[in-house]
């Protein structure tokens, strides 16, 4: 009797041990401890015994009830870890792995086109120099031969500071720094932010200007032509014709506009060069002489030329961006087009 309710027992534990689940865990215990289980259908017919064996009988069969019962909660209790740990092992990390990363970076498109413009000029042999955006009115206008209430003045929107101090409407500011510190002969170039109080469609307050300056004995209009023909070629990567048209500014005698080939339509006529086949890119001339005495320099030993543009507007042309705003928008997707190559 006792060896069988040992049995009893060894089985049933062995039937927890090996329970798969908690539902499995609770048909094994109900099958033995339940109201029809065989542990308790035994307890129940103690009575059939004999007197004298129903003690050993009775105590036998508590204890297998208490064995079976702790080892069912042990046994779920087990179960239930083993899913904790399977749940986390699943949503493991795995710190070690290298992040899914940000795309790298590119340069700005107009940042793009001042750095091919810069190593242009350098491979000329020209210095590349900076200067104040926060200028004087003899920098910025009365050196450059605008004298005071020159109409001239009127078409640089300028910004003023109460002090009589300026947000320089140009880059020529910087012909007349350079010269008052260098003597002849001299060759740079000056990029930098330029203000004009002026907004609308192909017009932002700030903008970029590239200036270049020489500066020798010998300095010609030749020389200006074939450096600027070289620069659009080099520029635009094509052989666009360029031509030059006359023009004025106060600084230059004589002036001319450098206009290229539209770059649309090839110079058949469209929308974006209002059909006349030719863009406007550039300001240029010879350096006037009252601009070479203003800083000193003798205009009857030295002759100069010089040239401006804006940044934003070569960049629109290269890459046929048709809206100047772009440029200021940081919008990603834009930007991210010129991240590739050159
Ligand atoms: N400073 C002129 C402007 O902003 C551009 C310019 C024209 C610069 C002729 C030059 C030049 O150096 O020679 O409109």
């Amino acid at each position: 009797m006792l060896t069988e309710i040992e049995n009893l027992e060894a089985q049933a534990l062995a039937a927890l041990a090996a329970a798969a689940g908690r539902e499995e865990v609770e048909s094994v215990r109900t099958r033995y401890l339940g109201r029809q289980g065989v542990v308790t259908d035994r307890l129940r017919s103690l009575g059939s015994l004999p007197p004298d064996a129903r003690p050993a009988a009775g105590q036998a069969l508590n204890r297998i009830k208490n064995a079976i019962q702790e080892a069912a909660q042990s046994r779920r209790v087990a179960l239930s870890r083993a899913a904790e740990d399977a749940e986390l092992e699943e949503g493991r990390i795995d710190v070690t792995l290298p992040g899914r990363g940000q795309r790298a970076g590119g340069l700005h498109p107009v940042t793009r086109t001042l750095e091919r413009i810069e190593t242009f000029f350098r491979r000329l042999g020209f210095d590349i120099v900076e200067g104040p955006e926060i200028e004087d009115d003899f920098h910025n206008f009365e050196a450059l031969n605008f004298p005071a209430h020159h109409p001239a003045r009127a078409m640089h929107d300028t910004f003023f500071f109460d002090d009589g101090l300026l947000l320089r409407t140009h880059t020529s500011n910087m012909q007349i720094r350079v010269m008052a510190v260098q003597p002849p002969p001299l060759r740079v170039i000056a990029i930098g932010r330029v203000y004009r109080c002026d907004s609308d469609l192909t017009h932002t307050p700030m903008f970029q200007q590239i200036e270049g300056l020489v500066v020798d004995e010998q300095a010609n209009f030749a020389n200006l032509k074939g450096i600027l023909a070289s620069f659009c070629r080099h520029i635009f990567e094509s052989d666009l014709d360029i031509r030059f048209r006359p023009s004025y500014f106060p600084f230059t005698e004589p002036s001319a506009e450098v206009d290229i080939q539209c770059v649309i339509c090839k110079g058949a006529g469209c929308r974006v060069c209002g059909q006349t086949g030719w863009l406007e890119i550039l300001g240029s001339g010879m350096v006037h002489p009252n601009v070479l005495a203003n800083v000193g320099i003798d205009s009857e030993r030295y002759t100069g030329f010089a040239f401006g543009m804006g940044a934003e507007r070569i960049t629109m042309l290269r890459y046929g961006v048709d809206d100047l705003r772009l440029f200021m928008e940081n919008d990603l997707p834009f930007l991210r087009q010129f991240s590739g190559g050159g």
